[in-house]
């Protein structure tokens, strides 16, 4: 298998706002993010605000090629599951993406492999482009259990997809001991990361899908190691907290080439 960076891998950047920014917030931002991007063709760009500022989000993108993406959807397409949210609704609200299984909402909401293929399955019905999340804890690395943990998240979760459905979605590598801390997972290690699961996407489906497949790296990625992690192959892309947040630093981010 290839692990060339074709140009059927265009590069995605993506931010995940969590839980930041007002309605108001999210209006500024993309008045400032805007004109530095206004040059970046090599890449897609996805902003996931939280629900609340999708709409402003929408509006402010509508004649760029940004794409808005929910932080999460429930699996269901309607019923009481109160605070939930569905994929047709992000949908009807302008998104054309949702991040599934982010770890945050595996460690604080009990998101199991299963139910983010179940998560992935009825994002992939309503039309929306699935971001699915997988990545080991600090306890799992340190024990060498890394690929263990890669190879379990990724056959209970996305992995039980069909060919069709997978090849669909994009993936995104999240070390959990480097979400939020600074502490940024080496080019390398990320790369190693990527490569890995690329052949648990080739044993599972087949050498095609696994070579078309994008796969983002997402951990305290910065404007001041982008550099580094892009010149990397195997990464295609990168899903960023914090950094996002700001114009320039999200804009400098999505401008590495
Ligand atoms: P940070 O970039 O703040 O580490 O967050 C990464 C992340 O969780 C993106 O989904």
């Amino acid at each position: 298998m290839s692990d060339s960076h074709t140009p059927s891998r265009r590069r995605v950047m993506a931010g995940n706002w969590k839980m930041y920014k007002t309605q108001a917030e999210t209006r500024a931002f993309f008045e400032a993010f805007l004109p530095l991007i206004a040059d970046a063709d090599h890449c897609d760009i996805v902003i996931a605000p939280p629900f609340t500022s999708i709409a402003a989000a929408v509006e402010k993108t509508k004649d760029t090629k940004i794409g808005i993406a929910g932080q999460n959807s429930h699996w269901q397409k309607e019923g009481a599951f109160t605070g939930e949210v569905s994929t047709g609704m992000l949908v009807e609200s302008g998104c054309r993406y949702v991040i599934v299984g982010h770890s945050e909402r595996r460690q604080y909401n009990g998101e199991t492999d299963d139910i983010v293929a179940q998560k992935s399955r009825s994002a992939l019905a309503a039309g929306l482009i699935p971001i699915v999340c997988l990545g080991e804890n600090f306890t799992e690395r340190e024990t060498g259990r890394t690929e263990e943990v890669l190879s379990q998240q990724f056959i209970g979760g996305p992995g039980a997809l069909t060919h069709e459905e997978f090849s669909r979605i994009l993936l995104a590598y999240e070390p959990v001991w480097a979400i939020g801390t600074g502490r940024t997972a080496t080019p390398e290690i990320a790369a190693a990361a990527h490569q890995f699961l690329r052949r648990c996407v080739q044993d599972q489906f087949s050498a095609e899908i696994a070579a078309g497949l994008r796969i983002l790296y997402g951990g305290s990625v910065k404007p001041d190691n982008i550099q580094g992690l892009m010149a990397q192959r195997e990464l295609d892309g990168t899903l960023v907290g914090g950094a996002s947040l700001e114009p320039k630093s999200f804009a400098t981010i999505v401008n590495c080439k």
